[in-house]
């Protein structure tokens, strides 16, 4: 057993003005960390993902956003605020779903907003605290969304998750993870069933791996058996991670959620979306304004096949993501406290406060 609650998944080396990746495109055969140093880089291992899952996308965004402007201090502030715009850009050009992305960039650039009139040093120096606040910060909300979600489960209940939405999708713990490792710390001896989440197999090459582990009970099944184990009453809740959550609650999360959600209703089994306040897009008004990724065919025909699994030239559709509906959704746990329908009130009541999140 290893002890992947400390891998980081994201991390500055500011000294060497480097960022590290552990690849998550090569788990779980091999534990590999690489060191970026370019936009260039970071855009490529947020496209390949070697970083993927919402959170730590938008950290190394981030990240990636601070060093791509730290190679430019000596020119005048006017230049300085052209590269930081164009990096932000090019940078947010990388993944269209996951919001946190955008809304890590953008905190970025209110930071820099504010702090226009000092020396580029100093500007510098903020822009460098801001992306550390920002990783940090989403380690205290996954132990929150954590605490709250096990508000909401028992002992040795059998939980479906699908994805991965662990610690290597964010700055620790994970999201809907969380719960997880906090009961298992409690003996709350839960029994967990990972989807492989086809096609890229995030729940097989991650969830699986990380919760197996750190000694937690993870049973691996295919896509098409969440309906078997849910029959033989083996499933007490599912809970999911997502990428944007809409005003009026749909949620976009990894493709195939909503299938899991759908069925999750058929047997009256509580369906839980774990997410942070910054994957709450209030600018989106439904499902259907979120923008879905789609990715090459190849990933479905041949990626993880010796030989293709498929006629060559077959047409392919590879939605990265899909929309879970909102009435299909028991309650969206956040940082901030738990959520129920209908959530168009319940999302403007938990922003009410004013806050910019
Ligand atoms: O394509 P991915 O692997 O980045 O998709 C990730 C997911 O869908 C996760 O469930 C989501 O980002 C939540 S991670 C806390």
């Amino acid at each position: 057993m290893s002890d992947v609650l400390n891998f980081v998944s994201v991390r500055l080396d500011d000294e060497k003005s480097e960022l590290i990746i552990l690849d998550q495109s090569k788990l779980p055969n091999e534990v590999c960390f690489h060191h970026y140093k370019t936009k260039e880089e970071i855009f490529n291992a947020i496209v390949t993902l070697q970083v993927r899952g919402a959170p730590a996308i938008g950290i190394a965004a981030a990240y990636g956003l601070y060093l791509s402007v730290k190679i430019h201090n000596h020119v005048s502030h006017t230049d300085f605020f052209a590269l930081f715009k164009q990096n932000k850009d090019y940078l947010a050009s990388s993944r269209p779903t996951a919001v946190n992305l955008f809304w890590a960039l953008d905190r970025m650039e209110r930071c820099l907003e504010s702090n226009k009139d000092k020396s580029i040093e100093e500007i510098l120096n903020f822009l460098m605290i801001e992306s550390e606040n920002i990783r940090d910060e989403d380690e205290a909300v996954c132990l929150e969304i954590g605490e709250h979600t096990l508000t909401l489960l028992k002992a040795g209940m059998g939980l479906l998750t699908h994805c991965n939405a662990g610690t290597l999708a964010t700055a620790k713990y994970g999201t809907a993870l969380a719960p997880i490792y906090l009961g298992q710390k409690r003996g709350y001896d839960f029994k967990v069933f990972a989807d492989e989440t086809r096609p890229l197999l995030q729940g097989a090459r991650l969830t699986a791996w990380e919760l197996n582990e750190t000694g937690i009970d993870v049973t691996l099944i295919c896509d098409n058996m969440a309906s078997i184990v849910m029959k033989k009453g083996l499933i007490d809740a599912v809970l999911v991670g997502c990428d944007r959550v809409a005003a009026n609650g749909d949620t976009a999360n990894k493709i195939g959620t909503s299938n899991v959600a759908i069925l999750a209703k058929h047997y009256n089994i509580p369906f839980y979306v774990c997410a942070p306040c910054s994957t709450i897009d209030r600018m989106t008004s439904c499902g259907d304004d979120i923008e879905i990724e789609l990715r090459k065919g190849e990933e479905i025909t041949t990626t993880w096949y010796q030989k293709p699994m498929a006629p060559l030239n077959v047409k392919t559709f590879n939605p990265a993501f899909d929309v879970t509906d909102a009435e299909l959704i028991t309650a969206i746990i956040t940082e901030k406290g738990i959520i129920y329908p209908p959530y168009d009130e319940s999302i403007r009541k938990l922003f009410e406060k004013g806050e910019q999140i």
